[in-house]
């Protein structure tokens, strides 16, 4: 009943020709009709080019960030979701751990970004996940569970329907370390109860993404555990080869 999602996260990577190279290899190196949802996220400067050379392919396109705040307006160097809607993307990724951690988003604001985008009909990819020392410390399921809850009290159960949640343990994240299958579907599985607590049925249909060092030689044990239904990818995105093979993986 969940179809895979795998989502490339091309973070603050790449430049006008690197970008046209990668999206060229792309269109060749991904099956035509995949029997998953992809998407990537370019940096949002090249988002236009992105959107226009993807067109046409089953790719959808997404930012990695979005404004708090209702409407347009005097929110100097921010991006409204309407504006991500209007030039065409599809899904925006929220609470990135690099957002949290750098930039000192709290999980509120990732909860307001969320309901700013689930307003203009898109789809936010809500990212949590624990530190090492919070994992070390035996935190990790009281940590996802605080990182969720404004999410739950923002959002109605129709909006919680349509988003999708991607566990990103940072200690995994570009380190090359990547949670054991286990590890990864002891987490998810938590995830998917938090959610049923609200609503049975909403919890069957969400999609919880595994990210943190995904590439196609770990990606096809992690897709395979009951509750992870596709990746966010970091590093191994840039690679059209790789991508596509992480992407058929979720086939
Ligand atoms: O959002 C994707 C991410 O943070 C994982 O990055 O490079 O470990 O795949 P990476």
């Amino acid at each position: 009943m969940r179809s895979n999602l795998v989502a490339g996260n091309w973070k603050m990577c790449g430049d006008t020709a690197s970008i046209e190279k990668l999206v060229a290899e792309l269109k060749t190196s991904l099956p035509a009709e995949p029997g998953l949802d992809i998407a990537v996220f370019p940096p949002s400067v090249y988002l236009a080019q992105v959107l226009a050379g993807l067109s046409g392919s089953p790719v959808a396109v997404g930012n990695q960030n979005v404004c708090d705040q209702p409407g347009d307006g005097a929110f100097t160097g921010e991006v409204s979701a309407s504006m991500l809607a209007d030039i065409g993307c599809r899904y925006v990724i929220v609470g990135h751990s690099e957002r949290r951690a750098i930039y000192a988003e709290t999980s509120e604001q990732v909860a307001q970004k969320a309901k700013q985008v689930l307003e203009q009909g898109l789809v936010p990819l809500v990212c949590v996940g624990e530190t090492e020392t919070q994992r070390d410390d035996g935190a990790t399921l009281e940590v996802i569970s605080a990182q969720l809850k404004p999410i739950f009290s923002t959002l109605s159960v129709q909006q919680l329907q349509l988003i999708v949640v991607a566990y990103e343990p940072v200690w995994a994240i570009g380190t090359g370390k990547t949670a054991s299958p286990s590890q990864a579907q002891e987490v998810h599985a938590f995830i998917r109860a938090l959610f049923a607590k609200k609503d049975e049925h909403l919890a069957k249909g969400l999609r919880i993404l595994y990210g943190g060092s995904v590439k196609a030689a770990n990606a096809g044990e992690l897709f395979a555990q009951a509750d992870i239904d596709g990746g966010l990818v970091g590093g191994a995105s840039l690679d059209a080869q790789e991508f596509s093979a992480i992407c058929r993986a979720a086939e």
